[in-house]
């Protein structure tokens, strides 16, 4: 088995050839002065069982996957698998308006034309999976353990999800942590505003964890905290699978958090844990 790494993870990427104990193929991926995109392989794989590992977020990043993929065909890998640690378009997981595009299952049709299998970490919902078209040839991952075992080493009380969605993400994390859990109430307005629902909690004087999936604007974690603090926690941190953090949601959040993290599914400052153990894990289990 060989790795071939995409630009999208770097770090993550070398811990899980770490892991795996294979190889890298050297590449060459560079930008044309037009922006788009060349690639070349100076190893040859074929007969190889090749793992590519690259985010499809944003949108160069996917067209970048596509292009390894393909090429990885072309020089005649044995079997291609794409570690996908970031899945754009996850959130676009239906039609929630007529005429609306299913944009995370056109992203998994064309991702499986030159892919043999698919992992992705937390994807937003694990059901998308089942829209490929070869029953069984994606792996969802989960870092919630990783999260659960971060936690422990920080002596939280209680983690808490923000709506019930996300609570299996909680209950994950912690049983790992080894403390009880519960949902808050949430309610999206838009894609900038979310409310909470008032609840009863007993967080008085406890150091409190939230955990979600993605944190994008941290519209979600505002309110959340807000509440926790309301209700006298006496620390709230935020952790996520994926750090998005658009619309300058990281300087909205610092402030009022005793800290925030995320994996390095996207890479940047707030990594606190890696995905790749539960990556190498699911490679082992679809290369035999
Ligand atoms: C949505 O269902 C996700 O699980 C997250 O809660 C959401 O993406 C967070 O977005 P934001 O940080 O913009 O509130």
């Amino acid at each position: 088995m060989k790795l071939l790494c995409g630009s999208s993870n770097p770090a993550l990427s070398a811990k899980l050839a770490n892991a795996l104990g294979c190889p890298i193929v050297p590449a060459e991926i560079k930008r044309f002065p037009d922006g788009e995109l060349y690639t070349r392989l100076l190893e040859p794989v074929r007969g190889e069982d090749l793992v590519i590992v690259q985010s499809t977020y944003p949108d160069h990043n996917a067209m970048e996957m596509l292009i390894l993929s393909s090429l990885a065909r072309d020089q005649g890998a044995k079997s291609v698998m794409g570690v996908i640690p970031y899945f754009g378009y996850a959130r676009q997981d239906r039609v929630f308006k007529e005429g609306e595009s299913f944009t995370a299952r056109t992203m998994l049709r064309h991702l499986e034309l030159a892919l043999d299998h698919i992992i992705c970490v937390n994807l937003h919902k694990e059901a998308t999976l089942r829209e490929l078209s070869r029953p069984g040839s994606g792996t969802n991952v989960s870092v919630m353990g990783e999260i659960g075992s971060f936690l422990k080493t920080k002596g939280i009380d209680m983690v808490l999800s923000p709506d019930k969605g996300a609570i299996a993400y909680a209950r994950e994390a912690a049983v790992t942590a080894d403390c009880p859990y519960d949902n808050l109430e949430k309610t999206r307005l838009d894609g900038m505003s979310v409310v909470m629902a008032p609840k009863d909690l007993d967080v008085r004087g406890k150091r409190v964890a939230i955990v979600d999936d993605i944190i994008a604007t941290g519209g979600t974690i505002v309110k959340a905290q807000e509440m926790l603090r309301a209700q006298g926690a006496s620390r709230v941190v935020a952790c996520c699978a994926h750090g998005l953090f658009t619309s300058g949601g990281l300087e909205k959040l610092r402030p009022v958090l005793d800290g925030v993290l995320s994996s390095d599914t996207i890479e940047g400052a707030t990594n606190g844990y890696s995905a790749a153990g539960p990556i190498a894990r699911a490679v082992k289990d679809v290369v035999v």
